[in-house]
C-alpha cells in the first residue's frame, strides 16, 4: 500500500519530521518564518491525507472542501481559531491542537509581560539605549506600580489561567478570576476567588486574558470594560488579539483610562507598522512568543505529528478538538 501523503506548512523541528516519515510521504514547505501562501495550500491540500498547519493559516471551508482525500488537519498550537472546525467536521475530518505542553511557558511569558509593565522594564531598557541615563541614580527614575500584594484579575480559568494564578502565590497577591464556568474545584487548591467580569476588571490591579477566541470572547473587553478597570490597572494579553477591541484599548491607554497593558497578541498579525499602539510608552509589546521557548515548541511539533500520524494509523488521536467527528467518519486501524 503506498504512504499517505502530509503537508507541512512550514519548517518545523527534526524530531516532528521524523514521526511524520515514518508514516507518510511528507512535504514541507521551505519558509521559515514566513507563512506558506494561500494559493499555495489551496493546491496541496488537494492531494494529501493530512494536513499540519499554524495559526496563521487560515484553514477555512474552501480549503476543507479542496482537501478531497483530507483526513487529519493538525494544527500547531492550543488555539484552533484559524480551522473552521464544523467544515472539517461536517466533511469528517480529524482536527487536533497541542494542548498541555505550552500551558507552563505561557503562563511563564504572561508574568513576564505583567512584571515588565508594572516595573517599566521595556520602557527602561529603550531610555538607556537612547543615552538617556544621565543623572546616575534618583529617586523618582522609572517608578512603577508593586505587583507583590496586589490583586491579579483572571479573566478565563483554563490550563493557562489556572498556571499564571499558582505563580501570584509566591507574590502573595489576592486572586480573583472570571470564566464562563465557575470551578470550584480550583478554588481552593489555588487559593483563588470567583468573581463576575464586571467585579474582575474593577478590584483587579492587573488584569490578564486567557480565553479561547471565539464567537462568544470576539471583543469581550471594549470601551465599556476598559472604562470598569483602576486607573491604576494594568491589561495583559497572551490570549488572542481580537479578544480585546485594539481600537479601544489605544484610546484608554493614551487617554489614562488604565495605566497600562503588556500584549503578546494582536487584532492584526504582524502589527501594523504605523500601529498607533507604539507610539505609546505604557505598553509592552512583543510578537506572539508566549509559547516560544526550545523546550516548548520542539514538544509542541512533536505533539502536532504524534496527533496528526495517530488519525492517519486509524488510532485516536491524543488531542482531538472535534470528537464528534467520529460519528462521521469512524476511526478503523489501517
Ligand atoms: C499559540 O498562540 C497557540 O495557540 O498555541
Ligand atoms: C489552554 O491551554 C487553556 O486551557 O488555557
Amino acid at each position: 500500500m503506498s504512504k499517505p501523503k502530509v503537508y507541512v506548512t512550514r519548517q518545523l523541528f527534526d524530531e516532528a519530521l521524523g514521526i511524520l516519515e515514518r508514516h507518510a510521504e511528507v512535504e514541507v514547505f521551505d519558509g521559515v518564518d514566513n507563512p506558506a501562501p494561500r494559493d499555495l495550500i489551496l493546491s496541496k491540500v488537494r492531494e494529501v491525507d493530512g494536513l499540519l498547519c499554524l495559526l496563521t493559516d487560515k484553514i477555512d471551508s474552501e480549503v476543507i472542501e479542496a482537501g478531497r482525500n483530507l483526513k487529519v488537519i493538525s494544527n500547531y498550537a492550543v488555539g484552533f481559531n484559524n480551522i473552521d472546525v464544523e467544515a472539517a467536521t461536517r466533511h469528517g475530518i480529524y482536527v487536533t491542537n497541542t494542548p498541555g505542553i505550552l500551558t507552563e511557558t505561557t503562563a511563564d511569558c504572561a508574568w513576564a509581560l505583567l512584571l515588565a509593565i508594572a516595573r517599566r522594564i521595556a520602557e527602561a531598557d529603550r531610555s538607556i539605549r537612547a543615552g538617556k541615563w544621565v543623572h546616575a541614580w534618583g529617586p523618582r527614575m522609572f517608578l512603577g506600580s508593586d505587583v507583590h500584594g496586589k490583586t491579579l484579575g483572571i479573566v478565563g480559568l483554563g490550563r493557562i489561567g489556572s498556571a499564571v494564578a499558582k505563580r501570584a502565590k509566591g507574590f502573595d497577591m489576592n486572586v480573583i478570576y472570571y470564566d464562563v464556568r465557575r470551578r470550584e474545584d480550583l478554588e481552593e487548591k489555588l487559593g483563588i476567588t470567583f468573581k463576575s467580569l464586571e467585579e474582575v476588571l474593577s478590584e483587579a490591579d492587573f488584569v490578564t486574558v486567557h480565553v479561547p477566541l471565539t464567537k462568544g470572547t470576539y471583543h469581550m473587553i471594549g470601551r465599556r470594560e476598559l472604562s470598569m478597570m483602576k486607573k491604576s490597572a494594568y491589561l495583559i494579553n497572551t490570549s488572542r488579539g481580537p479578544v480585546i477591541d485594539e481600537a479601544e484599548l489605544y484610546s484608554a491607554l493614551k487617554e489614562g483610562v488604565i495605566a497600562g497593558a503588556a500584549l503578546d497578541v494582536f487584532e492584526q498579525e504582524p502589527l501594523d507598522p504605523n500601529s498607533p499602539l507604539l507610539e505609546l510608552e505604557n505598553v509592552v509589546l512583543t510578537p506572539h512568543i508566549a509559547s516560544a521557548s526550545v523546550e516548548t515548541r520542539t514538544k509542541m511539533a512533536v505533539v502536532a505529528a504524534t496527533n496528526l500520524v495517530s488519525v492517519l494509523r486509524g488510532e485516536e488521536p491524543p488531542n482531538l478538538v472535534n470528537p464528534e467527528v467520529k460519528k462521521i467518519r469512524p476511526l478503523r486501524s489501517q
